[in-house]
């Protein structure tokens, strides 16, 4: 970790294009354009802040072992990887949806163990045994509608924002796991080494955050 720069950690893909807007609202605006380009690390307007663009799923891992200071992340990222090695300060209320179960439209299935095909298998395996209920789950990496289409599973544990792809392919939402949105997280020696900054930037992501709700 750089003393002397606050590197940021955002997550590529529909959550950089709502973020990018907040920062700027906050001050941090890319010295090139983060969505055309194939770099990984820029520059920003201001001298000691540097944005990374990465998986949301890795923004964990360099926010815990502390080669970024703040990470900007889904809440399913968050609850999927465990909440233990950072802190988690702010909702920036982006890129909400839900966490649920989904299986084929008016399909009862009451087979002693289901099986659940989930990308989010820690997610999965923990909503269900809160439960009791004794499931297998399946590892698969997207695509997850295929499952029970296909015979594979008899249900999917994933995300659902509009609820368009479940339909396009056969399936219903069922059971609400969780509310996801954008998520900031923040390393935890980052938190005292770089209190000033990282506190100043919280707040004025807060204030932003207020200013559109
Ligand atoms: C997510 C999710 C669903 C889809 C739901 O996939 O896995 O496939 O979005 O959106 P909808 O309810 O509006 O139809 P995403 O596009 O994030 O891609 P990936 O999970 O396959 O990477």
């Amino acid at each position: 970790m750089s003393d002397s720069k606050l590197v940021i950690a955002l997550t590529k893909g529909r959550i950089l294009e709502e973020v990018l807007p907040l920062l700027e609202s906050a001050g941090i605006i890319p010295a090139e354009d983060m969505n055309s380009s194939r770099k990984l690390i820029f520059d920003s307007n201001l001298e000691d802040v540097q944005l990374m663009v990465i998986r949301g799923s890795d923004v964990p891992t360099y926010v815990e072992l502390g080669s970024a200071d703040i990470g900007i992340t889904g809440k399913d990222i968050l609850m999927e990887n465990g909440s233990e090695g950072y802190y988690e300060p702010l909702d920036l209320k982006l890129a909400t949806c839900r966490l649920m179960t989904a299986a084929p439209i008016n399909q009862v299935t009451t087979p002693k163990r289901l099986r659940v095909a989930s990308k989010f298998v820690n997610i999965a395996k923990n909503y269900f045994s809160e439960q009791g209920r004794q499931v297998d789950i399946i590892k698969l990496n997207g695509a997850l509608e295929l499952a029970p289409i296909m015979g594979l599973a008899d249900c999917i544990v994933d995300i659902v924002d509009t609820g368009k792809t479940l339909v396009a392919n056969g399936l219903e939402p069922r059971e609400h796991i969780a509310d996801v949105s954008t998520r900031v997280i923040v390393n935890k020696a980052s938190m005292k080494i770089k209190h000033d900054r990282v506190q100043s930037l919280l707040e004025r992501l807060a204030e932003a955050v207020a200013d559109k709700h």
